[in-house]
């Protein structure tokens, strides 16, 4: 019988409920993509919330800059520093062991260049210990990809509704409606795959046209707001659970109400603060 060295004992069979004890890696997900395998991506942006997603098998964590609007109580992603995604990206690594990180580059970490994104990843990398980073655009994007890649930082791209330039699009459009719009993603799509990324988020396209993105690419693509027929799906934990407050966008599923149970739990404490039962004898030393 052949024997099985440990690393070959521990490849994943599959990148979701797989039981290897390793970090999963961007070959494990250009494997997955071979086999023709889906899998899930959420966002995380703390230890304890990141290791629940890792527990439940959740392959790939983004500490994505959608932190802004979702953690640190800014409006958009744009004010989203360095730091802040640093901090976040670390105490995310520190909470897993088996999915793989991907640190977001935030807005102004590499729009001035190739060299300006190499020394920002890096420091994602070397202080976060993130497996991977992902920056927004796509033909506009294809140098910086470039360098990041030769220099042995893998790199998810993101095209189509790019959140940091929510100002130039002023909202939060589709896009991609429209032959020439729908050429220009494909242009961006195929771009960031020559430069080298790994995977690239499609955001707000219409299904079809992520469709022929995804049958086009041989890097997987990881749809939010396009369409069933995405190698991959992600979503900002915080609309997946219900935590987020106010409309969510079409695209969302809420597989739970957070928010209001949290709420229920504050209140139910209060409650008994107030009404003079809690600490119970349970809780209490003497
Ligand atoms: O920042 C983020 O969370 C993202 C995802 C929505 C893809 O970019």
């Amino acid at each position: 019988m052949t024997q099985l060295s440990p690393a070959q004992k521990s490849v994943p069979k599959t990148l979701y409920g797989g039981t290897s004890s390793r970090r999963i890696t961007v070959r494990d997900i250009a494997a997955a993509k071979e086999r023709g395998e889906k899998w899930p991506m959420l966002t995380a942006y703390d230890a304890m919330t990141a290791s629940v997603f890792d527990e439940a098998g959740i392959p790939v964590l983004l500490v994505g800059d959608s932190m802004g609007n979702c953690h640190l109580g800014y409006e958009t992603t744009v004010p989203v520093t360095m730091d802040e995604i640093a901090i976040l990206a670390a105490a995310v690594v520190r909470g897993t062991k088996r999915t793989l990180v991907v640190g977001d580059l935030p807005f102004g970490a590499y729009q001035e260049g190739p060299v300006q994104a190499l020394r920002n990843a890096t420091r994602l990398v070397k202080e976060a210990g993130v497996g991977a980073v992902k920056l927004e655009g796509g033909e506009r994007s294809a140098d910086q990809v470039e360098l990041l890649v030769s220099s042995g930082i893998p790199v998810m791209a993101h095209v189509g509704l790019t959140p940091q330039s929510v100002n130039a699009f002023g909202g939060y459009p589709v896009q991609g409606r429209g032959e020439e719009a729908a050429q220009q993603l494909l242009r961006d799509a195929k771009a960031v795959q020559d430069a080298g990324a790994f995977a690239v988020v499609l955001e707000a396209v219409p299904a079809e046209l992520a469709a022929e993105v995804t049958r086009s690419l041989h890097i997987p693509t990881v749809g939010i707001g396009a369409g069933l027929d995405c190698d991959a799906q992600v979503l900002v934990w915080t609309d997946m659970a219900g935590m987020t407050a106010g409309r969510v966008p079409k695209f969302v599923k809420q597989y739970l109400q957070l928010r209001e149970l949290l709420g229920g739990a504050a209140k139910a404490f209060a409650e008994d603060v107030i009404g003079g039962t809690f600490p119970a004898e349970e809780h209490t030393f003497h």
